[in-house]
């Protein structure tokens, strides 16, 4: 299969949504970063898969036994997908969120309660850059240094370096995301992963927004740019039926409990004690979500057939000509690299604002009056969008203090555009001339605030979701 052909199996392409002058249009989804729509040859092996399904792993039955097979059958395909070795374990989770969970757990056990006091505790190197899903995990695990970012949004590799070795001996582990979801910035994780091994610690890659969009080589173990540890998100690469996974260097879980424990888990348990079982069962606690495994393995099978050469060729030409265009148009700000020729070195997520709107309002009207899909706010980001917009500490204490008291519109954002393998250039097109309509204040609604939630919407819009959705 090529591109032009899997372009055309995204699922729901045709789908019309309502406007606020009541009448429907095709619906443009840039939003791409948060999760895909999924592929008609997904949707189509996971129903093929269903007639077979069963529970797996403990079953004697033909179907029991042929779900099992499809299940490690899929393992072996996600770990080929991103280099892993026998000496790495994939380990299927929630979302790339419960995958550094599970992961900081590991670390938080045995770490934490072999170095008592506080002052004494591990050092996590992470940056500003990071989605919280990789910030939030390990302030339970130690003592979260940040590495700063330079003055354009990129993370300042030199910050890396001398934390590194400021920090050496104590610093257990650097996570950074392979990825930006704000900016579309790529890190040069293996080149820090050298660094990184050589100050004796280990590499753990947020690898969310990069998957989908960049092939991932994690390397053998012994070479000195191995990535020790990755999570990543199926929903996010066109197969949202529940499934992340972690890629995890098998030395770390072997020894310790489980974070969750259960059936699955275990080889043998009497009323006093229990032997847990091998990587990966004694990480996958309950009965997993086989139906999502399946559909991950079948986009990494379609993405390897199509290949990332045109999925990346694609994606920057996008990307390029949508920066081109946002440049030239008057009061639009674009946070990070605006340059076009860029855009091979950077993923298609570009964060906007225009001058003396709010982001809030922007995506309202983008969606209410264009069709068009966008995200708005601090992405999962908060300290990375601060420093964007340069929002003042002060500044921040305000707006605490205003969400605090259940008032979410004085949120500093952006909005934020982001593109997947089958966007194209007329999307773009329509996008600017909404966009052109909204900062000309050539709009129709009138538009309300809900203070509460920090979101707008028109005055007298009302829709019936059920005349589109019904169980
Ligand atoms: C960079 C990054 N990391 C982590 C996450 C969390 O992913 P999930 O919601 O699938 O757990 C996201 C989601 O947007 C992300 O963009």
């Amino acid at each position: 299969m090529n591109l032009a052909e899997l372009q055309k199996q995204v699922v729901g392409m045709n789908e019309s949504v309502a406007l606020l002058d009541g009448t429907r249009t095709k619906y443009i989804n840039f939003d791409n970063a948060a999760s895909t729509p999924t592929l008609l040859p997904v949707m189509e092996k996971v129903n093929e898969f269903c007639k077979w399904y069963s529970n797996v792993h403990r079953g004697t039955g033909f179907k029991s036994q042929l779900s099992s097979w499809v299940f490690e059958e899929a393992r072996n395909i996600i770990a080929n997908f991103v280099g892993a070795d026998a000496s790495s374990a994939v380990i299927f989770c929630k979302n790339t969120t419960e995958a550094i969970n599970k992961l900081a757990w590991r670390f938080q056990c045995p770490m934490i309660k072999a170095m008592g006091k506080d002052a004494e505790k591990p050092v996590i190197l992470t940056s500003i850059m990071e989605h919280h899903s990789n910030e939030l995990p390990w302030r339970k695990v130690g003592k979260v240094v940040h590495v700063d970012i330079n003055s354009d949004g990129t993370a300042n590799t030199f910050d890396l370096y001398e934390k590194l070795e400021k920090h050496k001996g104590k610093v257990c582990l650097v996570a950074i995301t392979g990825a930006s979801n704000v900016t579309g910035y790529i890190n040069p994780i293996h080149e820090y992963a050298e660094k990184v091994h050589e100050a004796g610690a280990q590499i753990a890659v947020d690898a969310a927004q990069l998957a989908p969009h960049r092939p991932i080589d994690i390397k053998p173990k012994k070479d000195p740019q191995h990535i020790d540890y990755l999570a990543f998100s199926a929903h996010k690469m066109y197969a949202p039926y529940g499934i992340g996974v972690l890629v995890t260097d098998r030395s770390v879980f072997e020894h310790g409990d489980p974070d969750y424990v259960g059936g699955g888990t275990v080889d043998i348990v009497d009323l006093e004690s229990a032997y847990w079982k091998d990587l990966p069962e004694r990480e996958e606690a309950g009965t997993p979500d086989i139906v999502g495994v399946v559909a991950l393995a079948k986009v990494v099978k379609l993405i390897e057939d199509v290949g990332f050469d045109s999925i990346i060729e694609h994606e920057a030409d996008l990307t390029a000509y949508a920066l081109e265009k946002l440049s030239s148009m008057p009061h639009v700000t674009i946070y990070g690299d605006k340059n076009p020729k860029n855009a091979r070195n950077r993923l298609g997520v570009i964060s906007l604002n225009i001058k003396g709107m709010d982001h809030a309002l922007v995506s309202a009207i983008l969606s209410y009056e264009g069709g068009i899909g966008v995200r708005n706010g601090c992405f999962c980001a908060h300290p990375y969008v601060k420093c964007l917009l340069g929002v003042t500490s002060e500044q921040a204490k305000e707006v605490e203090k205003h969400i605090l008291a259940r008032d979410r519109s004085t949120i500093p954002g952006t909005f934020r555009i982001s593109f997947g393998l089958y966007n194209t250039k007329a999307e773009i097109d329509h996008f600017c001339t909404v966009l052109a309509k909204i900062i000309r204040k050539d709009y129709k609604g009138r538009y309300l605030v809900d203070k509460e939630r920090g979101e707008y919407y028109p005055e007298g819009f009302n829709v019936d979701f059920s005349k589109f959705f019904i169980f």
